[in-house]
């Protein structure tokens, strides 16, 4: 008998057997709907309060890792779906912020890999639940080579946190909703004190993201109101396209695959600069393009991509705190600096995604085929 007063017993010896109990602080207000029809409406709704909760972390532990990754000869991040687009978006981050280049490789594939991993390789493991096998699979190996684990994760003492020799938490509570929203939200911002941590600029961050919280909280009911009304009017094409360069293409894709979980319409995520290689001969009367199109290094460029599409009949939905005319509908996030950009588009795309599910008459919480941890290969 432990001191909470558990036994746990091994059902074919019949004997007692020694575990730790540990304790996770996830309250059970987190894990009802409340007064919310879904678990994805409130846990979209849930966001402001998660960027100060995920941002909250150890400086001292943010800096020791900070220092590993810049350290590192060789810094892989590997992840599946949502994870994977939140490393992409990290991968940008290192790069612009910390000046350490990186790779992802998704987990599925990082296997073939095997050969260029070491002990001077230090791998990032991303993972809402700790337990996709393919994440997992990928870290055996990198241990057996040699190479240091560092991962994000958010449900504690899960198998990818215990093979990690450092862990940061996502502390966004848990995630009833197949489709990771507060999860992925998390996971961008532990990604941005991490690379403000190599630049030794935690506080800072900190600062910043305290604001952005305060921003968003301040818009989100405008901006249901818009999607709902884009979700409409866009429920009966069959193809979106989400288009954004740079550190947006990693958000276009993560838009993209919202809408494809949720309400089983075909989406392709892209660099904007890709489309006139081939996927602009899809655009067609009415096509729905979203650019992920902030006033940042980025702007002027997709704008051109979109009006390239428009030109070709499209009906562009722009997601910018800039008014165009380009734009046939408008989601207006609030202006911050350049960097944080992605953090203010992801709620609109969360909202889209969810609006179109339920205007398809899809449930956004039992999306068809989908588990909310991928535990075979
Ligand atoms: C996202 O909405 C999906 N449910 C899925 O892509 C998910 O992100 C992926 O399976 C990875 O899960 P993990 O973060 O628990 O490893």
């Amino acid at each position: 008998m432990n001191n909470m007063g558990i036994e746990i017993i091994d059902l074919k010896t019949d004997k007692k057997k020694e575990k730790i109990i540990k304790i996770i602080e996830w309250d059970d207000k987190t894990a009802t709907k409340n007064e919310h029809e879904h678990f994805m409406i409130k846990e979209i709704l849930e966001q402001p309060e998660i960027i100060k909760k995920a941002s909250l972390q150890d400086n001292e532990k943010l800096m020791k890792m900070a220092i590993g990754i810049l350290r590192s000869k060789q810094v892989i991040i590997t992840a599946c779906g949502s994870s994977r687009y939140a490393a992409l978006i990290g991968r940008y981050l290192f790069s612009k912020i910390g000046e350490k280049f990186c790779d992802v490789v998704m987990s599925s594939e990082f296997g073939y890999f095997g050969e260029s991993i070491d002990k001077n390789t230090l791998i990032i493991a991303v993972s809402q639940s700790g337990e996709t096998a393919d994440v997992l699979e990928g870290l055996k190996q990198a241990k057996e080579n040699g190479a240091e684990i560092y991962s994000i994760v958010n449900v504690a003492d899960s198998t990818i946190a215990r093979m990690s020799d450092e862990v940061l938490y996502l502390n966004c509570g848990p995630e009833i909703g197949i489709a990771a929203t507060k999860s992925f939200l998390a996971q961008i911002i532990i990604f941005y004190v991490l690379a403000f941590a190599m630049d030794n600029k935690i506080e800072y961050a900190n600062k910043k993201l305290m604001k952005i919280s305060d921003l968003i909280k301040n818009d989100i009911a405008d901006t249901i109101k818009t999607t709902k009304k884009i979700a409409k009017a866009t429920k009966e094409q069959r193809d979106f396209f989400y288009i954004g360069r740079g550190i947006n293409f990693a958000v276009a894709s993560e838009g993209a695959l919202k809408l494809k979980e949720l309400s089983y319409i075909h989406a392709e995520g892209m660099p904007a600069g890709e489309l006139k290689h081939g996927t602009i001969a899809l655009i067609e009367d009415k096509s729905p393009v979203v650019a992920i199109n902030p006033n940042d290094y980025t702007y002027l460029e997709t704008l051109s991509n979109a009006e390239e599409t428009k030109s070709r009949g499209a009906q562009i939905i722009g997601i910018s705190d800039k008014e165009s005319n380009v734009y046939d509908h408008h989601i207006k996030i609030a202006k911050v600096d350049e960097i944080f950009y992605p953090i203010m588009c992801i709620i609109p795309e969360q909202l889209l995604a969810y609006y179109l599910a339920l205007e398809c008459g899809k449930n956004p919480d039992r999306p068809r085929n989908l588990a909310k941890s991928v535990t075979v290969k």
